[in-house]
């Protein structure tokens, strides 16, 4: 059985979803204080915080082989407001699932980490083996957490892998489960906000970065390609008895007006755009050099920006028109 943290959330679900299609029992572990109940449609369901001792007794009930830890907040802006929330959730209370794992003997961990870690990178795209130099709260709670897993495995009986996810987008392709933040702070569900008409105007955060374009770059990648890329990463923690950290981007970079351009595209809808000020925290470009899972696990992304946009599209319709 694998125990999923954060499965009722946006990756996490979609992750859920993926493992039981490839046979894995599962059981989620959610608090729903940023998930919703109804994305748990596979597996079992335990509403519990992992920062709780209580966390124990799922550990009793079921028969945990390994974790896979997407529980956690993600707002950069939020962080940069609420640092301790952040190194409270993200940091403090992964480090009580682990000590329960120890104590059950669960050794294999996959940690949902962040391109966050890595702050301005001096050189893009951006190889694992990059200075990790965080420039807001978020990345550097993970980047902690990073360095707490990396001490744990050092001392034996425990593997992890790390998964720095670089911008996730897109949505299940059968609209059963998607990407639902309240607040939503994500660039492509609000321009897709703008096109279905739910707000009058995207705004863009900053125009005079050290870009083509003057916005932000960054590599969007499917949810179901990360949902994928656990799957092999959990597959590796059963075979070899190593840890390691990886990437997950497509390795190609879209600035915040070219996403705006494509969603225009995908949806056929007109809008209002804006040009605001820098939002505080943001790195000027992020894209992932990916491979070294690709060499490592034969991880491969399928899905290009077009499908990430329809994807998104079609289940921002089903919840906003239907
Ligand atoms: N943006 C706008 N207008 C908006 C919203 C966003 O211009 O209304 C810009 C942002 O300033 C940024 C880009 O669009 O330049 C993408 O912003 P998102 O909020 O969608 O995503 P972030 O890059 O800030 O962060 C996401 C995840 C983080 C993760 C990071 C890693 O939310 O958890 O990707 O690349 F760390």
């Amino acid at each position: 059985m694998i125990l999923v943290t954060g499965g009722a959330g946006y990756i996490g679900a979609h992750t859920n979803k993926a493992l039981n299609q490839a046979g894995y029992e599962t059981v989620v572990v959610d608090n729903l204080s940023k998930g919703y109940e109804n994305f748990v449609k596979w597996g079992h369901f335990e509403n519990y915080d992992f920062g709780s001792k209580d966390l124990r007794e799922v550990f009793e009930k079921y028969d945990i082989d390994g974790v896979l830890h997407f529980g956690a907040f993600s707002s950069v802006a939020e962080s940069v407001e609420l640092p301790q929330k952040y190194f409270k959730n993200n940091y403090k209370n992964t480090i009580n699932l682990l000590q329960i794992m120890r104590e059950f003997g669960v050794n294999k961990f996959i940690l949902s980490s962040t391109a966050a870690v890595y702050g301005n990178p001096e050189k893009v795209p951006i190889t694992e083996d990059q200075e990790l130099k965080p420039i807001n709260p978020y990345g550097h709670s993970k980047f902690i957490t990073e360095k707490a897993l990396e001490r744990e495995a050092a001392k034996g009986d425990f593997n992890y892998v790390a998964l720095r996810y670089f911008n996730a987008a897109g949505c299940d392709f059968d609209c059963e489960i998607g990407e639902l933040h309240e607040p939503e702070t994500h660039l492509i569900p609000l321009v897709l906000d703008a096109a279905i008409g739910r707000r009058d105007s995207i705004s863009i955060f900053g125009t005079d970065y050290n870009t083509p374009d003057g916005t932000c770059v960054r590599d969007y990648i499917h949810v179901n390609d990360l949902a994928k890329a656990h799957i092999d990463a959990y597959e590796y923690l059963c075979n070899e008895n190593e840890s390691n950290v990886f990437n997950l981007g497509n390795g190609k970079g879209f600035s915040v007006k070219e996403i705006i351009d494509m969603v225009k595209k995908v949806t056929g809808k007109e809008f209002a755009v804006k040009l605001d000020e820098r939002r505080e925290g943001d790195p000027d470009i992020l894209i992932a050099d990916a491979t070294k899972i690709k060499d490592k696990l034969g991880w491969t992304p399928q899905y290009d920006l077009e499908t990430i946009v329809e994807s998104a599209w079609n289940w921002h319709k089903k919840i906003y028109q239907d």
